[in-house]
This record gives structure tokens, sequence and C-alpha cells, in this order.
């Protein structure tokens, strides 16, 4: 079987599929492996470091024409539509909000698997992308935020007096904010947090995190341990006691997310306004609409003399590691569901299933097999 690996295309993505250690093993295990020319150069991979192990390197159409293509972003529709008959794509899909690429994927008739489908049960966690690159996002977040902000974030005593720690409050305690939490108090800040899922107080606080205890109300739904959705007057109430915290604080991270939904607002336009000149937001949900009014995708925005981070892709400015995690999350699932000569097809397996979006040009996953004009 004819792996494929192309250069990313989207701009400003440093990361590639797989990375020479994982490349290695794959051709071990008896696969072929067929990498676009400088398609690692932006992780620091150059092509000798993938030859070195095995793979060959080769041209983007010839890439296009393997078995398997592994991907870091979804392909483009007229990439798509390059891949040979029942080839199999891998790679983040974002299905339910992209019909005209599952539309691509039918006409072209490959299957396609999507790396953000991948259930989040245990079994899974090696092939758990969004947490790998979730979790660099929460640590490169505090770092550009510390990074922005006039200030050092520890306690500092000096002869000519002392330095008042910075103080951070971070919205949201799960992946990306338990270890924007772990990263802000390894530099020292105060660090408040805001989650509505109760089970997080204990988390936050085992890092050295104050809870901002908020009052649940019949309105948030969970399930399987998300939260499903809030009541409009329910954010209303938090913004108002999360208020006076945001007020004093220094630097702010917003990482709250309702899965499928547009993210719920929670710093407001006069919450921003209340904030100190100088103080300093990353707002990390800002592809999902924004916890943070006036963040704007992939901008730096200066607003009421407060600096608004809304980088999309945090994970990318940390490509070595975003992509030695995400080919070891990819080739996990990879082996999960093929060998060297064959795909095994379990088609009731809670992982195929799950993450099975396009089969053999048929749309098969709940959140797309509607959509699909053909
Ligand atoms: P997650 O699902 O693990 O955590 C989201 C948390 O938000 C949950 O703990 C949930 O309870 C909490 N939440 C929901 N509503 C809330 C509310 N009203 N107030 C406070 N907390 C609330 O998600 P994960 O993986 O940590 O990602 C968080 C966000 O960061 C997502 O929007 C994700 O797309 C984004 N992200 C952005 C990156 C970037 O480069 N900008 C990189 C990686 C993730």
């Amino acid at each position: 079987m004819i792996l494929g690996v192309p250069k990313e295309t989207k701009i400003k993505e440093n990361r590639v599929a797989l990375t020479p250690d994982v490349v290695k093993d794959l051709v071990k295990k008896g696969f072929e492996v067929v990498i676009e020319s400088s398609a690692g150069l932006n992780s620091f991979y150059n092509d000798d470091a993938y030859t070195s192990v095995g793979a060959k390197i080769a041209d983007k159409n010839a890439v296009y024409a393997s078995d398997v293509l592994l991907k870091v972003n979804a392909p483009t529709v007229e990439e798509a539509s390059k891949m040979k008959k029942e080839a199999v794509l891998i790679s983040f899909m974002w299905a339910a909000t992209s019909p005209e690429l599952i539309d691509a994927c039918v006409k072209a008739g490959i299957t396609a698997f999507s790396m953000d489908a991948v259930p989040r049960i245990s079994r899974a966690q090696k092939m758990d992308a969004l947490s790998s690159q979730a979790n660099l996002g929460g640590y490169k977040a505090v770092m550009l935020a510390a990074d922005t902000i006039g200030k050092i974030l520890p306690m500092m005593t000096t002869a000519a007096g002392t330095i008042r720690p910075c103080k951070v409050v971070i919205f949201g305690a799960g992946v990306a904010g338990l270890q924007a939490i772990a990263t802000a108090k390894r530099l020292g800040a105060v660090v408040e947090v805001s989650d509505i899922r109760p089970e997080t107080k204990e988390q936050v606080q085992s890092l050295g995190g104050k809870f901002i205890e908020i009052k649940g109300d019949d309105s948030v739904k969970m399930e399987g341990g998300y939260v499903k959705g809030v009541s409009d007057e329910f954010l209303k109430n938090q913004q108002a006691l999360v208020s006076k915290h945001v007020k004093d604080a220094d630097i702010i991270i917003t990482t709250a997310l309702i899965p499928g939904k547009k993210a719920p607002v929670l710093v407001t336009e006069d919450m921003v306004k209340s904030m100190r000149f100088g103080s300093v937001i990353v707002d990390m949900a800002v592809e999902q609409g924004g916890n943070v009014v006036g963040s704007e995708l992939n901008k730096t925005v200066q607003k009421h003399g407060v600096t608004i981070i809304g980088e999309g892709n945090l994970p990318s400015l940390l490509p070595m590691n975003a992509s030695d995690l995400y080919a070891k999350n990819m080739a996990t699932l990879l082996l999960h569901l093929a060998d060297k000569d064959a795909f095994k097809w379990e088609m009731d397996e809670e992982i195929t299933k799950g993450s099975l979006i396009v089969h053999k040009g048929v749309a098969v996953h709940p959140s797309v097999a509607k959509t699909v004009s053909a």
C-alpha cells in the first residue's frame, strides 16, 4: 500500500502529516511512503530526513496518485478531485461544515476518514489529534499573551520595589484551557478560571488555579461529558459574575466551546472596555465565532486599549511538536484501520464508524449523509 503525504497548501500552515520517525516505523511495517518535495520543511524536516528512513520524494501529482493520502488540513475541492477512485483520504475534515468537500469526495469515488471525528474514548486517545493539538494551542496562547503584554508574569522583588504577578483569567477548562492554566502557573501568574462543568473545579485547583464558581441552571444541557447548550439568560448571569474578574485581569485566554455550535460569547464589549489599558486577550475560539466581542480571525486588533489576538492556528506556530504528535495520532489511526496490504473495513467498530465520513463514494457519516447533493 502506498501512503502519500503532500505539502500542506492552507495559508500559514507549517505542519506536515507524517514525520521521519513515524515514516521509519511505517516503512518497517511494509508500507511504501511517498512525500511531496519540501512537505516537511516548515516543520524543519528536509527531504533527506525522509529519504534516509526509506521514503521516496515525488511531485504533487505523484503523491495525489497514492492509495492513501495523509494530510493535516482537508484537501481543497480541486485537490480531492485529483485522487484516484477508491483511494483513501485521512485528514481533518470538519465534515458537517464542509459540504463542498464532501461532494468532491463523493464525486471522486474515494473513502475519507476525518481526524476530528475520531471518537473521544479511552481506546482512541492515541489517535486524538483534537486533544494533541489543543494542548499545544493552550500553551502557545499563553506564550503569545506573555510576549505581547508589557509586563512580566511572576512576582518579582527588587531593590526598587516589588512587582505584582500578572492576573490571568482563563475561560474553559477543557484540553486547551487546562494546558493554558498549567503554562500560566509555570510562568508565575495568578490564575482564575471559569468553566460550567462542575467536575473541572478539582482539575483547575490541582493545577493551582482559582475556580470562579458559577451555579448551573436547568438550561445547562450535558451529553457524553460535553456541554450541549446553555440559555442566553445563563450566559448573561455568567457574564455579570465574571465581569469583576475580567476587569482586574492582565491577560484573558478564552477556550470555551460547545461542540457543533457557535462559541458562547463570554467577554462583551463593555467587559473589554472595563479592562486596564495594555491588557491582552487571546480568543482561541475565534474560528467558531469567538468568545470575545471584537476578536477577528487570524488578526491581532486593538480595542479600547486592549490587544485582542485571534490566531486561528496556534499549533502551527509550534510545528515541530505539533507535526510530531499529529503524525503519531495519524499513524495509530491508520494502523487501527489497515495493514500494509489492505483496509479491514470493520464497519461496526466504534472508531471506524465514528471517523468514516465517505465510504467508496457514498457519504455515510450521520453529520453529512443528508447534506450531499450527489
Ligand atoms: P474542550 O471541549 O476540551 O473544552 C472546552 C471547554 O469549554 C469545556 O470544558 C466546556 O465545559 C467549556 N465551556 C463551554 N461553555 C462554557 C462557558 N459558557 N463558560 C465557560 N466554559 C465553558 O475543547 P478544547 O479542545 O480545549 O478547545 C477549546 C477551543 O479552542 C475550541 O474552540 C477549539 O476549536 C479551540 N482551539 C483553537 C486553536 C487555535 O489555534 N486557535 C487550537 C486548538 C483549539
